[in-house]
């Protein structure tokens, strides 16, 4: 008799078992954008005393509060303020930028945006976080920065990236998007670099919808970014009749009902983190009974946000003659079919990607194509072994329509169960039939 329900045998998470969706939007959300409409100021609006955006401004300070980190400009996303931090900092055109082999494209998007280089350091067993070791590797003499991630919510081993950069003279910018409110050592994300990104995006624990910031504890690239983010434009006070313009820029600039928005979302960022630890809390025990899956792993001194939980597959513990992709396939699949939420979140190392290798570009004239000769994006699979070896044996629990910073506790319980019950009969694996879209990896 099959166990699985993905063999026809009971669901493990009951249909009715109530989920919780992301976006929360609570009354105080809805008030804060009324206010907005109320006051009828919808944007930054220039005046003879400087800038009439009450709600920016507010957020920046409080943004900047809950970080410990002196500024926050509010940009329309984490790209942008990444960009931003980028350029405001001092990359230029041509400079190489090591970064991790494993993030969201967006991070070397931002640096192609610079018309620098991206150069990617695989990342290390377990934190999944860029590799110093493997980062030194990478220095050439046009290394100027390096741009290390918080992924998934975890900080990086920020004491040894920063030692190194101080004896490459390397400017340090940190990726802290999905990481607000994660700590290392008792300082915050976004407090390492010279200047960091931050995405309120709408799959993000701070959830706003579209939007960012860039944040810094410089005040030169503060001045630098406020220019940065608004088309170049110096504020009327220090140049009356705005005749010459010094700076080309972008428009980053943001919206009052967004800012409104952030700032109620913003008051109950620590309660979200809060209940993603709970909850990782409770599937870190069932995943420590459970010959065949490991938690992630929390380096001493630590405090995740868990903006994803990942968790991975350990085939020898497991009774299966399935492993790799097609293991984790099958394994994902059974999940699913219990009623588990999972979700692969990323399948190739960052240099993979066609939009990397410049092979799909848009041509001459676009900014990257200037960005070194096409040898430098080659794809060499070797060069990645962990990121692989992650992709293959890992998924992640939960999905941005019902993530695990958001859920009730009796929802872990019941994925947890599901967990121990798809481990205990992975001898069902091997003879499950995965749709296509399943074994697609
Ligand atoms: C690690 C990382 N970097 C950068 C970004 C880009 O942020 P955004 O989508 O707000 O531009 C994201 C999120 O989307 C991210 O997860």
């Amino acid at each position: 008799m099959s166990q699985l329900a993905l063999n026809g045998g009971p669901r493990s998470v009951p249909a009715e078992l109530k989920k919780i969706g992301w976006p929360i939007i609570t009354p105080e959300d809805r008030a804060a954008v009324e206010r907005v409409l109320d006051r009828g100021v919808l944007w930054a609006m220039t005046t003879l005393e400087g800038l009439n955006c009450p709600e920016q401004d507010a957020l920046e300070r409080e943004f900047a509060a809950f970080l410990g980190v002196p500024y926050t400009l509010a940009v329309n996303g984490g790209t942008a303020g990444l960009h931003m931090a980028l350029v405001a900092a001092g990359v230029e055109a041509g400079d190489e930028v090591i970064t991790s082999a494993f993030s969201f494209l967006a991070t070397p998007a931002a640096i192609l945006h610079a018309g620098a280089i991206p150069v990617f350091a695989d990342i290390t067993p377990h934190t999944w976080n860029i590799d110093p070791q493997r980062i030194a590797e990478k220095i050439t003499p046009r290394t100027r920065a390096i741009l290390a991630v918080d992924i998934h919510g975890l900080c990086a081993d920020w004491d040894a990236i920063l030692e190194l950069a101080r004896r490459h003279h390397l400017l340090v910018l940190e990726d802290a998007c999905q990481a607000p409110g994660a700590s290392y050592r008792g300082r915050s994300a976004g407090s390492f670099g010279r200047a960091a990104g931050f995405s309120v995006n709408g799959t993000k624990n701070f959830a706003v919808g579209e939007g960012g910031f860039m944040a810094t504890a410089d005040p030169e690239i503060f001045a630098r970014g406020t220019w940065l983010k608004q088309v170049g434009e110096t504020l009327p006070a220090e140049n009356p009749a705005m005749r010459q313009q010094h700076l080309l820029a972008w428009n980053y600039r943001v919206q009052e009902m967004p800012c409104a928005l952030a700032r109620s979302q913003l008051s109950r960022l620590a309660a979200v983190n809060e209940t993603a630890r709970r909850n990782a809390a409770i599937m870190d025990q069932y995943l420590r009974e459970t010959p065949g899956l490991r938690p992630p792993f929390i380096p001493e001194g630590c405090v995740s946000v868990y903006h994803k939980y990942r968790i991975t597959l350990v085939p020898e513990e497991l009774d299966t003659r399935l492993h790799g992709v097609a293991l984790r396939n099958a394994f994902m699949a059974a999940l699913a079919a219990e009623g588990v939420d999972v979700d692969l979140w990323g399948t190739a190392p960052l240099a993979a990607h066609p939009m990397i290798q410049a092979r799909h570009g848009f041509g001459r004239g676009f900014p990257w194509s200037l960005a070194g000769p096409p040898e430098q994006y080659e794809y060499h699979a070797e060069d990645y072994p962990v990121t692989l070896e992650m992709f293959a044996n890992s998924f992640c629990l939960t999905n941005d329509e019902f993530p695990i910073y958001a859920q009730p506790e009796p929802v872990m319980h019941a994925f947890g169960r599901a967990l121990q019950k798809v481990a205990q009969n992975a001898g069902e694996l091997a003879q499950a039939r995965v749709a296509a879209w399943q074994t697609a990896t």
